[in-house]
This record gives C-alpha cells, structure tokens and sequence, in this order.
C-alpha cells in the first residue's frame, strides 16, 4: 500500500501536511510513507522508519476532532509508552495542533502525532468473529488480562500527571443525547446517565483506554504482551467501560471477561457493565439513526433494548 491509495489526501496535500510538522520533527519524505488506517477522524500513516504518523481531522463523527486529538496527546505524553508482561502502548516522539486552516486541499485538520510504530498485526472484529473457537478463546483471554495490566499501569500514571480527563461513558451519552431525536431515546439516554452517575460516585475509578475493539489491538503473537493503540477516548472511569464495545461480540466478551477475572481476582459488575454498553448503543443510534436498510435500524434498537433490559432499565 502506498500513501497516494489514501481517500482523504492526494499527494500534494500530504507534501503540504509534511511541510507543516518538518520544523517540529525530522520526518520523511511523504513519498516513502504507507497508509495503515483511515477512518472518519483522518488517517495514520507508516512512515517506514519505525514509527506512525497520525493525522486528525477537526470534524468528523459526533464531537470534536480538537478534542480527541487534545486527549490522544494528553493520555500519551504521561503513559510514556509502558510496557507489562501483557500489555504495551506506544511511545509518543512529537506532535503538534495545526493552526494553519489550508493544507493541501485537505479537510480541515486539528492536529498530529508522531508515534513508535508497534510490531504486530492489527485485529479486526472479522478475524475475531471467524476464528477457531480454541484460538478466539486464548486471544481472549490474555486482551482481558492486557485490560486489567493497563488499567492498573496507566491509573499510577495518570494520577501521578495529575490528568482530569473525564468519564468515556459519561461524555458519550452527552454527545448522543444532543443527536438523539425523539423523547423516548432521551428518556433512555438520562436514566443511564442517572444510573451510571450513582455507581460511579460509589468508584472505584481506573483510568482507562475507553474504545477498545479489535482494530485498536495490535497482536505480535501469545508470548508477546498486546498493543494497545488510539487513545482518543481515554478518561478515569469505572472498570466496565472498557468493555463497551464488546456486547455484540458474543463468546469473544465471555474469554475478555475470563481473562480479567483470572488477572484481577474479581469478576466485571454485570449492571455497570450493561449501562456501559447501553450508552455504546445510544451512542451508535445517535451516529447512524435510520442509516442503511431498514434491518439496520432495528438492530441497532435491538442492542440498545437488549443492554436495557440487562442495565435492568425499562424502555
Ligand atoms: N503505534 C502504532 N503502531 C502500529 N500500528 C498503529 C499504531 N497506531 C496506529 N496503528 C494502526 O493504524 C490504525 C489506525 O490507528 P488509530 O489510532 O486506531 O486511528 P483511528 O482513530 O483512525 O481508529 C490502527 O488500527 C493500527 O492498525
Ligand atoms: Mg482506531
């Protein structure tokens, strides 16, 4: 793969993006950079030197790409790049916001960073779904265990850094809430916050990851510790939001949970775990509303009822 097959920027704008970080860090021609990832916030480029250049777009999905990239640095910068037996994140070598609104003819950019590229292949929710249920089971369990070793590692840090990076599910529910269009999905959207609100004010808070799914894993294999990438949701919150995303992942959720519970000697709270993944899927309804075919949307609804019920919250 080469940089010019990115959709969002042609060669010219990624001179231009090149131009704009070269007096902030020694980096390569873009002509020898590769594409890794695109998705809705921007691209991260290879750069083919050992490490990855991640360029973030100021608008996006629902928020704000200033934000995410405000926190994606913050979280970085004071996790210094740490490594457990299970876990690794990596080192953060530059970055910088974009104050010039005219790159190239790209979208308007919020900022970059410029990061220790990690050995690995990156997972995808296909590779999950599709493999042996012997393999899918080891893999797992050592992402839960991998949960349990950052979230433990990344709480010394952040408290010691002193960071106030709020709540994931608490600000998710805040961005869908003001997408959400009907009574209902706001009647649904306040009473997890309220629930979510009174088990949190009980804690104990970790810092966590807060968006993790397989494409934000990267696998070197069973003997070497996980990498942990895309830090753009982090904050302290309770234990359970980790797993937001996992609900739809069926068997995969139950081996996380395993894992965890084998690591930290305590099993997730089923309810704070279930208001986790309600706001997930308030959050997914906010974002793609009727989108699709019309089986789409009612699955959606579907998630959404179903981490209700299991929230024991009536919808
Ligand atoms: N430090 C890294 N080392 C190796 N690969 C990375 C690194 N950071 C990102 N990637 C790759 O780029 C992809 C997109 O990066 P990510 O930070 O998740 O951006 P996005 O916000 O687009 O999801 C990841 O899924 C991973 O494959
Ligand atoms: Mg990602």
């Amino acid at each position: 793969m080469t940089a010019s097959l990115s959709r969002m920027f042609d060669t010219a704008t990624l001179n231009a993006i090149h131009k704009e970080i070269a007096p902030h860090t020694d980096a390569p021609p873009a002509a020898s950079w590769t594409l890794a990832g695109e998705g809705l916030w921007g691209c991260v480029f290879d750069l083919g030197d050992g490490t990855m250049l991640k360029v973030v777009r100021r608008h996006g999905g629902l928020g704000s790409g200033e934000a995410l990239h405000h926190r994606e640095s913050e979280t970085l910068g004071f996790l210094g790049g740490f490594a457990t037996g299970y876990v690794r994140v990596p080192a953060l070598a530059a970055g910088g916001i974009f104050t010039n609104s005219y790159i190239g003819s790209a979208p308007p950019l919020a900022g970059w960073l410029r990061l220790a590229a990690l050995e690995g292949k990156r997972l995808t929710t296909d590779k999950v779904l599709t493999m042996s249920a012997s393999e899918r089971d080891l893999l797992g369990e050592r992402i839960g265990a991998a949960i349990v070793d950052f979230n433990a590692e990344a709480s010394t840090r952040a408290a010691a850094a002193g960071t106030r990076l709020a709540d994931t599910i608490t600000r998710s529910l805040t961005l869908a809430r003001a997408q959400l269009a009907t009574a209902e999905l706001h009647r649904a959207a306040d009473a997890i916050a309220q629930a979510w609100e009174t088990l949190r004010a009980a804690g104990p808070l970790v810092f966590v990851h807060g968006d993790l799914n397989p494409g934000n894993l990267i696998d070197a294999g069973p003997r070497a510790p996980l990498g942990f990438v895309d830090f753009a949701e982090s904050g302290w919150s309770l234990a359970e939001a980790e797993f937001r995303h996992l609900e739809p992942l069926g068997p995969f959720r139950d081996s996380i949970f395993r894992g965890v519970t084998a690591r930290r000697g305590q099993a997730p709270n089923m309810r704070a775990y279930y208001l986790a993944a309600a706001a997930d899927a308030l959050m997914t309804v906010a974002i793609q509303g009727n989108a699709g075919h019309p089986r789409d949307a009612m699955r959606r609804t579907g998630l959404l009822r179903h981490c209700l019920a299991g929230a024991e919250i009536g919808y």
